[in-house]
């Protein structure tokens, strides 16, 4: 981990308020894992001291990409970032996703901007599985073309019917694993809670492993504020706090305690 004035070398929309920055950050950009993330300042938003946590989309030759929804006050003043501007950077931060899969085929599943968590994992994994992509309507659904280009193919699901199947993503989920490969399946999630906990009892229920990675809100990134904190299993049969910004992001289904277990 380490902190970096990061020089802004691109920053486009992509669609209905999404928008891809990519930084020049050769001091972090190489250490980052699959599924870890980077904690940023945004610039000329001087009266906030929080950085704002983002997956790392992409990282190669010494740059790293990001891709952010407008959420809020923060995204907001980070949309008039200009190309040329630096932006402060820590990181890469958390425990990502292992990039392996014991045999099994391996099952992404994001909802909106939880497919950018899962990206660097499409490319690290030793083989190719399938990908489920869900969102409230066709602008929330990103990349597909880069996931097909990598070689999953993409099954998508809206709930306005937009693009692809109406409904949650766990629907076209649900149909596929009516007959699943013999091998099994390693599912790798990132989006909504509520979407994580559906795909979770799924793994749980059908005897298979999920890694999900937790969005939390964040105050130091770094293991010192307590803001992030998760209730997950502990060996005894109780629970413990984990921090999500050094434990997580991703934990393992049977790791989490959801809020009224
Ligand atoms: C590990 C991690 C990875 C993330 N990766 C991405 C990413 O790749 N792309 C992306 O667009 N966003 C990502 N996020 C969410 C992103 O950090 C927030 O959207 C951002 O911090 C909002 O900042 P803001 O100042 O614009 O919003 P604020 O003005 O602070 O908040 C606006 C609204 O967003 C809500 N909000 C703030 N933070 C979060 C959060 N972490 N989760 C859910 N709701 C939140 C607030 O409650 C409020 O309703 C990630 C979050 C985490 C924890
Ligand atoms: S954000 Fe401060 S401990 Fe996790």
């Amino acid at each position: 981990m380490r902190m970096e004035n990061a020089q802004i070398l691109e920053h486009r929309d992509i669609q209905g308020g999404y928008k891809r920055l990519v930084l020049r950050a050769p001091g972090i950009a190489p250490e980052v894992r699959p599924g870890q993330f980077v904690h940023l300042r945004v610039p000329h938003l001087e009266a906030a001291v929080l950085r704002r946590p983002f997956s790392v989309f992409d990282a190669r030759d010494g740059a790293l990409s990001i891709l952010y929804k407008d959420a809020g006050h923060g995204t907001a003043v980070l949309k008039g970032a200009a190309p040329g501007e630096t932006v402060s950077l820590i990181g890469p931060l958390g425990r990502g996703f292992p990039a392996e899969c014991g045999g099994r085929m391996p099952v992404l599943v994001a909802g909106g901007y939880g497919m950018a968590a899962l990206h660097l994992l499409a490319r690290a994994l030793p083989r190719r599985g399938i990908a489920f992509f869900g969102g409230k309507t066709a602008d929330d659904v990103l990349c597909v073309d880069e996931f097909e280009a990598l070689g999953w193919p993409v099954r998508i699901a809206t709930e306005d019917g937009s693009l692809g199947e109406r409904g949650l993503v766990t629907a076209p989920l649900d149909e596929w694993m009516k007959k699943p490969p013999r091998e099994g399946v390693e599912l790798f999630a990132c989006g909504p809670m509520g979407m994580l906990r559906a795909i979770g009892e799924r793994a749980i229920a059908g005897g298979w492993k999920a890694w999900l990675s937790l969005d939390r809100h964040m105050g130091c990134g770094v293991g010192a504020c307590l803001t992030c904190v998760q209730k997950i299993h502990a060996p005894d049969g109780g629970w413990t706090w984990q921090r999500v910004c050094r434990e997580g992001p991703v934990f393992e289904s049977r790791e989490i305690v959801w809020e009224d277990e």
